[in-house]
C-alpha cells in the first residue's frame, strides 16, 4: 500500500531552536507506518534537521520548499537540485505564494520540476487549476498538490467535494497523484483523507507549532 502523505509547509518561519523544539516535541508522537511524514523547511534548516532525523532515526521526510529551474552554477542566490538532494528527498514547487509574490510562471514551475527529477528529488507541484497541470511535463514521479487560492491561510478550507471532483479529473487526464492544501486541521483533515484517490495533505498554518500538526498526524486515518 502507498503511504498517506503528511506534509508540515513552514514557509518563511522557524530559527534553527525554534525548529529543534517542534522536533523533539513532534518526535513524541507515535507514527503510524501507513504515513509518510515530510517536513517542507526553509534551505537555512535542512542540514540540522536532516541530522537530526538520522541521529534520533525519526520517521520523518525532509523536503526543500523551492529548487533553481538551473543545474549547478552561475546563479546568484539559486540553491540547486544537487544540493538539496545532499539534504532531502522532497521539493515544493510552484506554491501559490511564489507564483504570486516572485512571478514564477508555468514555464518556471516546468523548469524547476525537470531539475527536480533530474537530481531524484519528488517534486510536489502545488497548482490551484488544471490548466497548471496541463503545461507541466507529464511524469509519473509528480505529486500534485491541489490548493484552491481562497483557502490558504484563511481558515477556509475548500469543500472536499470540489476537492474530489479536482483529483478525478486530473485521475483522468494525467494519472498523477494528489494530495489537497488549504486550510488543513486535526479537526478538518479527515474529510479530506477520505476522499477516493487522494494521496494525502499539505499543511502550513497547522503545521507551525507541533500541537496542531500532531493533530492532524492523530486524526489522519
Ligand atoms: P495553510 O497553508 O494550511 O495555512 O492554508 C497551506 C499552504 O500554503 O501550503
Amino acid at each position: 500500500m502507498k503511504k498517506t502523505l503528511i506534509a508540515a509547509n513552514w514557509k518563511s518561519n522557524k530559527t534553527k531552536t525554534e525548529a529543534k523544539n517542534w522536533l523533539e516535541e513532534v518526535s513524541l508522537q507515535d507514527i503510524p507506518e501507513h504515513l509518510e511524514v515530510v517536513i517542507f523547511s526553509p534551505f537555512t534548516l535542512l542540514d540540522i534537521i536532516s541530522g537530526y532525523i538520522r541521529v534520533n532515526s525519526l520517521p520523518l521526510k525532509l523536503g526543500a520548499q523551492d529548487v533553481s529551474p538551473f543545474s549547478s552554477g552561475a546563479y546568484t542566490g539559486e540553491v540547486s537540485g544537487a544540493q538539496i538532494k545532499e539534504f532531502a528527498d522532497y521539493v515544493l514547487i510552484g506554491h501559490s505564494e511564489r507564483r504570486s509574490n516572485f512571478n514564477e510562471s508555468d514555464e518556471m514551475v516546468t523548469e524547476k520540476t525537470k531539475r527536480a527529477i533530474e537530481k531524484g528529488l519528488t517534486p510536489i507541484v502545488c497548482v490551484s487549476k488544471i490548466e497548471q497541470v496541463t503545461s507541466l511535463p507529464i511524469d509519473p514521479k509528480i505529486i500534485l498538490a491541489y490548493e484552491p487560492l481562497g483557502s490558504i491561510g484563511t481558515g477556509n478550507p475548500e469543500d472536499p467535494n470540489v476537492v474530489s471532483n479536482f483529483i478525478k479529473e486530473v485521475k483522468d487526464k494525467f494519472q498523477l497523484d494528489v494530495i489537497y492544501g488549504g486550510s488543513v486541521s486535526g479537526q478538518n483533515v479527515k474529510n479530506y483523507l477520505s476522499l477516493d484517490n487522494v494521496s494525502g495533505v499539505l499543511g502550513g498554518t497547522n503545521s507551525l507549532s507541533p500541537k496542531s500538526f500532531i493533530e492532524i498526524i492523530k486524526n489522519a486515518i
